[in-house]
C-alpha cells in the first residue's frame, strides 16, 4: 500500500548550528510527522507539519494513567552525502511490542517507515555531519481521549520528532561512573520493564537525583525481587568482560529490548567472542574485580552508543574499571558500529537502510 501523507512546509526554518558542545535532544528541526487514532476508524490522517507545540485536553489519559510509549533510533550521513538510517525494522517491531504491553494499538510496519522516510525527506539537510553526531529520531504514542476512567483510550497520536544531536552524555565517550542501586527498582517480573514506556524512566529519576548528587552520571538497576541480579543502566543495557568471556544480563521480562544490545551481540559472535547472555549477579562482578577478571564493563544504548564504564560504586565501594580508562573491546565495538553505521565500515549484517 502506498502511504500519501499531506505535508506543510515551514516558513521560518531555524538556523542549523554547530553542535560542539550541545545538550543531547534539546534541538529540534523544523517538521515533525502527525497520525490520528480514532477506535473504529483505525490510525488515519497521516501529515507533516511544521515542529509546534500540540493541544491537548487537560483530561487526555496520558496526562493521568501514562498510557504511552515511545522509540528512538538514528539517522547518519555518509561521506558521500547519503542518508543512512539504523536498523529502522527492529524499531517498529519493539515499538508494537511496547505498545501491546500498554494496550495502545499496532501500527503497520510499512507506514511506520514511509512516514519516517518521507519525514526524513523533508529534513535531509537537517542530518549532522560534524564528528559524533547524527539526527536522533523520537517516535512516540500518546493516549489523547479526554475521559479520566481508568480504561484503554479510544484515540491516540502517534508522532516523529527529530533532535540533531552529539553526545548522550556529557563525558562524550570518556567512561562513566555508576552507581548501583541497591534499594529502589526499575521494574518487576510481569511488570512493564521491557516495554520502552515512560513511567519506566519517570521511576528512575529519584534514585538518578540520588546518584547524580553523590558525582555518578548513572545508576544500575538490579532485580526488583532479590536486588542481586544486573539489570540494566538508566538509558542503556549493560556488558561486562570477565576473563575471555563477554557476559551480559539476559532478556528476562524486565530488561529493555535494546537494539544496540542486539547489534552488539551478534558483532561479537560474529568477530568470534565467546559471549554470555545469563543471570549475574553484583556479587560476581565484584569478586571478578577483586581477582583481576572483570577487565571492562560498557553500556548500550541508541543515544548512548558504547559508553565505556569507568566506575562501579556499590555497598559502599568503588570499583575502578580498566583503570578508568576507555577498554580495548569498548573502543572497538564503538569504532566498528559508529563506522558501520556512517557508512565507512563495511555491514555484513545489513543493518543500514539508505534513505
Ligand atoms: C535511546 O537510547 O534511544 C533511548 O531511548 C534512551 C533514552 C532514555 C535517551
Amino acid at each position: 500500500m502506498a502511504y500519501e501523507f499531506k505535508i506543510e512546509r515551514t516558513a521560518s526554518p531555524k538556523a542549523k548550528e554547530s553542535l560542539q558542545g550541545s545538550v543531547f535532544g534539546t534541538r529540534f528541526t523544523d517538521h515533525m510527522f502527525i497520525l490520528d487514532y480514532d477506535k473504529g476508524q483505525g490510525w488515519h490522517d497521516g501529515r507533516i507539519v511544521p515542529y509546534q507545540p500540540i493541544m491537548l485536553d487537560p483530561a487526555a489519559k496520558v496526562f493521568h494513567y501514562g498510557q504511552t510509549i515511545f522509540e528512538g533510533l538514528k539517522a547518519y550521513l555518509t561521506a558521500d552525502g547519503r542518508v543512512l538510517l539504523f536498523r529502522p525494522r527492529s524499531n517498529i517491531k519493539r515499538m508494537n511490542l511496547s505498545n501491546i504491553r500498554m494496550s495502545i494499538p499496532t501500527l503497520d510496519e510499512e507506514l511506520f517507515l514511509e512516514a519516517l522516510r518521507q519525514l526524513l525527506v523533508v529534513e535531509r539537510d537537517w542530518v549532522p555531519s560534524e564528528e559524533g553526531t547524527s539526527l536522533y529520531v523520537r517516535p512516540f504514542v500518546i493516549a489523547t481521549q479526554a475521559t479520566l476512567g481508568v480504561s484503554p483510550s479510544h484515540q491516540y497520536k502517534f508522532m516523529i520528532i527529530l533532535s540533531p544531536v552529539g553526545a548522550y552524555y556529557s563525558e562524550g565517550v570518556n567512561p562513566v561512573s555508576i552507581y548501583v542501586e541497591s534499594g529502589y527498582v526499575r521494574a518487576v517480573p510481569g511488570g512493564v520493564g521491557e516495554a520502552k514506556t515512560a513511567g519506566n524512566y519517570a521511576a528512575g529519576l529519584q534514585a538518578q537525583e540520588e546518584a547524580t548528587a553523590k558525582g555518578y552520571s548513572q545508576v544500575l538497576w538490579l532485580d526488583g525481587v532479590e536486588r542481586k541480579y544486573i539489570e540494566e543502566v538508566g538509558s542503556m543495557n549493560v556488558f561486562f568482560v570477565i576473563g575471555d568471556k563477554v557476559v551480559t544480563p539476559v532478556l528476562n521480562g524486565s530488561i529493555l529490548h535494546g537494539i544496540t544490545r542486539d547489534s552488539v551481540l551478534q558483532m561479537l559472535k560474529h568477530w568470534g567472542y565467546e559471549v554470555e547472555e545469563r543471570q549475574l549477579s553484583m556479587q560476581e562482578v565484584a569478586d571478578a574485580h577483586r581477582s583481576g577478571e572483570l577487565k571492562e564493563a560498557f553500556g548500550t544504548g541508541t543515544a548512548a552508543v558504547i559508553s565505556p564504564i569507568g566506575e562501579l560504586y556499590w555497598q559502599e565501594k568503588a570499583m575502578t574499571l580498566n583503570g578508568g580508562r576507555t577498554g580495548e573491546l569498548s573502543q572497538r565495538l564503538y569504532d566498528e558500529l559508529t563506522g558501520l553505521q556512517r557508512g565507512e565500515k563495511e555491514d555484513p549484517f545489513g543493518w543500514t537502510v539508505e534513505l
